[in-house]
């Protein structure tokens, strides 16, 4: 069959807000940020911006990429907790832009999870109907900046906006599909750990829910990194048991943004030097979906990843929902 990630693209919103914009709005510090976190800035879209319009940026470079035209799109999935609607999805409105007129569109929701398991998906349907998707466009899109509370110093400090999109193409050819192995999972028993508590049919919006802030980001963090550490480091050693690699073989470990102190402590338990696990937290900090997105074009385009490599792709985020991903890019 031959299907590969032909083509990267991503973007990020113009406007920095620094560590130290940060210090006029929560009582924190940028040294408290940095030795905690890793992250030193992030982007926040402006108010005509949204999921799709970041989603559509971000594939039109992909396109350029795999010198593919938007029309011949034959699926799209965008990864997103930040959809511009409840309906309709945000991959339809990627899609009217492209004027791909008969892709089949749809979001899907895994938080951080989101691009890893929209990865799986599209590949899934291009090795299931090879004849109807020859070109798939995977996107991680999330504005969190409108869902993450200002006021709240524990959260507000973590996360960013931006885009991540990749271009699935089947050449057709008898060489070998890009991915390998994959190992995803969920747990549905830690919805307390991190979510959004209102503006689904479980709480739907309403004055109490505005006034009693429910419409933001609620996480227990130090919950959430030893559990994010355990399922990051456990599903890639599944990954690559089920390929037959080990880890001296993968060229580039690409993990999801959340934090330098779990991106740390994710390679070091695997056993890979730093310079092998990407890292970009410092600039967007937590883009959710679209970190995994941001950070695979930024390593394609920096050289860190050249064709014929092994990369594995770890994730983890609200769901719980975490996986890792073996492809030979
Ligand atoms: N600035 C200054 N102090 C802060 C602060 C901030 N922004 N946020 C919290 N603190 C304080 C706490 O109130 C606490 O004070 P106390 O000891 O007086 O109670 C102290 O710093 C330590 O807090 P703690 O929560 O233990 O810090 P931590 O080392 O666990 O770091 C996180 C907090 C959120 C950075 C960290 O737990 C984390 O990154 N967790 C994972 C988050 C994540 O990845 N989420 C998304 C998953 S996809």
């Amino acid at each position: 069959m031959g299907i590969r990630i032909a083509g990267t693209g991503s973007y990020v919103p113009e406007k920095i807000r620094t560590n130290a914009d940060l210090e006029k709005l929560v009582d924190t510090n940028d040294e408290w940020i940095r030795t905690r976190t890793g992250v030193e800035e992030r982007r926040i879209a402006a108010a005509d911006e949204t999921a799709s319009t970041m989603a559509i940026a971000a594939a039109e470079k992909a396109l350029a990429t795999a010198g593919v035209d938007g029309r011949d799109i034959d699926a799209i999935v965008v990864a997103t907790i930040s959809p511009d609607y409840i309906f309709p999805n945000t991959a339809a409105l990627v899609q009217h832009h492209f004027q791909c007129r008969q892709a089949f569109c749809f979001d899907l929701s895994a938080a951080c999870a989101g691009f890893v398991s929209s990865l799986e998906v599209g590949f899934s349907l291009m090795r299931s109907f090879p004849k109807k998707y020859r070109n798939v466009l995977v996107c991680g899109a999330d504005k969190l900046s409108v869902l993450v509370d200002w006021t709240d110093r524990n959260t507000c400090i973590l996360f960013g906006d931006g885009a991540g999109c990749a271009l699935l193409q089947n050449d057709g050819t008898d060489s070998p599909d890009s991915i390998l192995a994959s190992s995803l999972h969920a747990d549905g028993g830690y919805t307390d750990v991190l979510r959004i508590p209102a503006g689904g049919s479980h709480m739907p919006a309403s004055h109490e829910s505005v006034w009693g802030r429910k419409h933001f980001i609620y996480m227990e963090g130090r919950e959430t990194f030893r559990l994010a550490v355990n399922g990051m480091v456990s599903s890639s050693e599944e990954a690559m048991a089920m390929a037959g690699v080990t880890i001296d073989q993968v060229s580039l470990v690409i993990p999801h943004q959340a934090n330098r102190r779990i991106i740390q402590a994710v390679a070091k338990r695997l056993g890979v030097s730093e310079d092998r696990a990407f890292c970009n937290i410092q600039h967007y900090g937590n883009t959710s979906s679209a970190s995994i997105g941001i950070a695979l074009d930024e390593a394609c385009r920096a050289g860190r990843i050249k064709r014929g490599d092994l990369v594995l792709f770890t994730s983890f985020g609200g769901g719980l929902a975490w996986g890792s991903m073996l492809i030979r890019f």
